[in-house]
C-alpha cells in the first residue's frame, strides 16, 4: 500500500465467511482507489475499542456485523437516522472533523435490491416474515416509502409487535391472520434464517407456499444456497423472485459510497461475490 492507501475492516465474530472484502475490493480496484479491506475478528465487548481505533485514524472506516451492531452504535460520536431509530449499525465512518459516523445500510441496501429488479414500492403492501435485526432494518426502509404498507409475521409473536412498532402504520399479525397477510401483500420477504445452510437439504421454508402466486414478488435475504427452497417454490408457482444476495451487495455499495465518495458498479460486486460462493462450494 502506497502512504496515501486508506484501510477499512469487516469486524465480528465470526468474520471468516464475510463476503465483505471481495465485494469491497473488487469495489475499490474498479475505482483504481488504492484502498483495502481486511478482516478483523473483534469478540462481543469490543466495539468501544474497535470504534476508537477509527477515531485515531487506524482505519477509514469499518462494516460491522454480529455481534457489534449494538456495541458500536453506542461507541460512535454521531448516528444516521436510520441507525438512530434500529440503535444498531452496519457501518462506521471516519469524517473529516475527527467524528466517526455510524450508519445503516441494510435497509437501504434492500429497498434498492428490490428497485434493481424494477419491484415498485411506492403503494405497496409487503409482508415481512421474522422479526430479528434484518427484519428491523428491512422495515425501517420500507417505512420511509409512500404508501407502503407493512404487516410482519414471526415464530415469535411477541418480536412481531415489537418490530412492527419500529413504523407507523406497521401491523403485526399472528398466525390465524398470516394467511391473509401473505395473500394480500405484493411483495413477501423472508427475514429468517430458515433456508440457509443445511436447511437446503430438507426444503425448509419459512411459510406456506401454498399461499404464493404469481401476483407476488418474493424476496429471501437469505443467500446461501442463492435458490432457497422458497424461491425455488414461489418461482414454479409463478411469483417474481429476488435472491438475497442483491441486498447484500446494495448495503456493500452503500458503504463504500460513504467511505470513499465513489459509488461502485454493483453487478461487478456481485460477479465477485458470486464466485466467491461457487469456490467455496466447489
Ligand atoms: P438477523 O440479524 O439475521 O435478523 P436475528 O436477529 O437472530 O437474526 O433474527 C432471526 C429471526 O429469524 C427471528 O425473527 C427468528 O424468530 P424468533 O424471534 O422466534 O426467534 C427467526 N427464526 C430463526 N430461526 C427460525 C426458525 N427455525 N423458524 C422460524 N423463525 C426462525
Amino acid at each position: 500500500m502506497s502512504r496515501d492507501a486508506k484501510r477499512v475492516a469487516i469486524v465480528g465474530d465470526p468474520v471468516e465467511h464475510s463476503l465483505s472484502p471481495v465485494m469491497q475490493n473488487t469495489a475499490f480496484a474498479s475505482a483504481g482507489l488504492d484502498w483495502e479491506m481486511v478482516r478483523l475478528q473483534v469478540a462481543a465487548g469490543g466495539g468501544a475499542g474497535v470504534i476508537g481505533r477509527v477515531r485515531a485514524g487506524e482505519f477509514a472506516g469499518l462494516a460491522i456485523t454480529m455481534p457489534l451492531k449494538e456495541e458500536a452504535a453506542n461507541a460512535v460520536d454521531e448516528l444516521d437516522p436510520a441507525s438512530e431509530r434500529l440503535r444498531s449499525v452496519n457501518t462506521a465512518v471516519a469524517l473529516q472533523s475527527g467524528s466517526v459516523l455510524g450508519m445503516s445500510t441494510d435497509g437501504d441496501g434492500f429497498v434498492r435490491s428490490l428497485y434493481a429488479c424494477d419491484v415498485e414500492l411506492i403503494n405497496r403492501k409487503v409482508h415481512v416474515v421474522g422479526a430479528g435485526g434484518a427484519a428491523r432494518s428491512i422495515i425501517a426502509a420500507l417505512g420511509a416509502i409512500d404508501g407502503c404498507s407493512i404487516t410482519v409475521s414471526n415464530r415469535t409473536f411477541s418480536a412481531a409487535v415489537a418490530t412492527a412498532g419500529l413504523v407507523d402504520g406497521a401491523q403485526a399479525v399472528g398466525e390465524e391472520d398470516m394467511a391473509d397477510a401473505v395473500r394480500s401483500a405484493d411483495v413477501v420477504v423472508n427475514t429468517t434464517s430458515v433456508g440457509m445452510g443445511l436447511d437446503q437439504n430438507i426444503g425448509a421454508v419459512p411459510l406456506p407456499v401454498e399461499l404464493i402466486s404469481q401476483r407476488h414478488v418474493v424476496a429471501d435475504i437469505v443467500y446461501h444456497p442463492l435458490t432457497t427452497a422458497l424461491l425455488a417454490s414461489a418461482g414454479a408457482r409463478g411469483a417474481t423472485t429476488v435472491d438475497g444476495l442483491g441486498m447484500l451487495v446494495h448495503q456493500a455499495v452503500l458503504q463504500c459510497e460513504a467511505w470513499t465518495g465513489f459509488s461502485p458498479d454493483p453487478l461487478k460486486m456481485r460477479v465477485a461475490a458470486e464466485a466467491e460462493l461457487s469456490r467455496r462450494s466447489g
